[in-house]
């Protein structure tokens, strides 16, 4: 993958607001176990929740949700080094406070996350892996269930929102297959009245074709 112009630079420039993990060939559940369990007082300076975005790509929809709630707190989750330094940048820009980035893959986000302190995962417009041999590389895999399980409180809800509907169909089987329970399921986010939406970069491009959009949110109690 190309870097962007000045990468290094660019993301010295960000480190006060990113979380780095180094680049390793380790097995990630070697790395998941040597814990760095984020202190959330010391990062945002106060006791608000915290919801996580996982693929938050450039940030549009982590700066727009952070400002319109300046008392909740957000983690933003992305493994592309290229974009999470962009997202990082324009939050910089607008000096938002309530925003935090972790340049990480999910996979390692119990290395991170302190057990039950999170309200909200975010998962917005995941890639959707289509070829059955990078399967266990979509996010909404069964493989993630127990990590989401992990870092949510008690009947937390994962927000997703895709514009492919075999993704999406996948997404259903995976969810229920861990026990979630699934609410305002939406075939046609753009056509369904519903308020409040924020609309992600690639959600754009999707509506500029025309595309619908799918909406769920599934709800993980611990005894899932
Ligand atoms: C298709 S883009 C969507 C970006 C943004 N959420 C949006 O809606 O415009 C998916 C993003 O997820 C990131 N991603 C893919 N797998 C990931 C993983 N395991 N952990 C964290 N981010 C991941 C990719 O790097 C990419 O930026």
């Amino acid at each position: 993958m190309r870097r962007i112009k000045n990468h290094d630079e660019r993301k010295e420039a960000c480190l006060s607001r990113m979380l780095y993990v180094a680049k390793t060939d380790e097995d990630y559940r070697e790395i998941v176990k040597r814990k760095e369990l984020l202190d959330y007082k010391a990062i945002f300076g106060n006791d608000n929740p915290v919801e996580l975005e996982i693929g938050c790509g450039k940030g549009r929809f982590v700066l727009e949700l952070a400002k319109r709630n300046p008392d909740v707190n957000y983690l933003a989750v992305e493994v592309n080094s290229n974009v999470i330094i962009e997202a990082c940048e324009a939050v910089m820009e607008e000096n938002v406070p309530n925003i935090f980035f972790m340049r990480c893959g999910a996979e390692l986000l119990e290395k991170y996350i302190p057990a039950g302190s999170i309200q909200r995962i975010y998962l917005n417009h995941s890639c959707p892996f289509p070829k059955n041999r990078y399967e266990n590389r979509r996010l909404t895999n069964l493989k993630f269930m127990p990590i989401y399980s992990h870092c949510l409180v008690a009947n937390g809800e994962i927000h997703q929102k895709t514009d492919n509907m075999h993704f999406f169909e996948y997404s259903i089987e995976q969810f229920s297959a861990y026990g979630a329970k699934l609410k305002n399921i939406s075939l046609d986010l753009h056509n369904a009245g519903f308020e409040d939406n924020i609309i992600t970069e690639y959600e754009a491009k999707f509506l500029r074709k025309n595309m619908p959009i799918y909406r769920l949110e599934a709800v993980f109690n611990h005894n899932t």
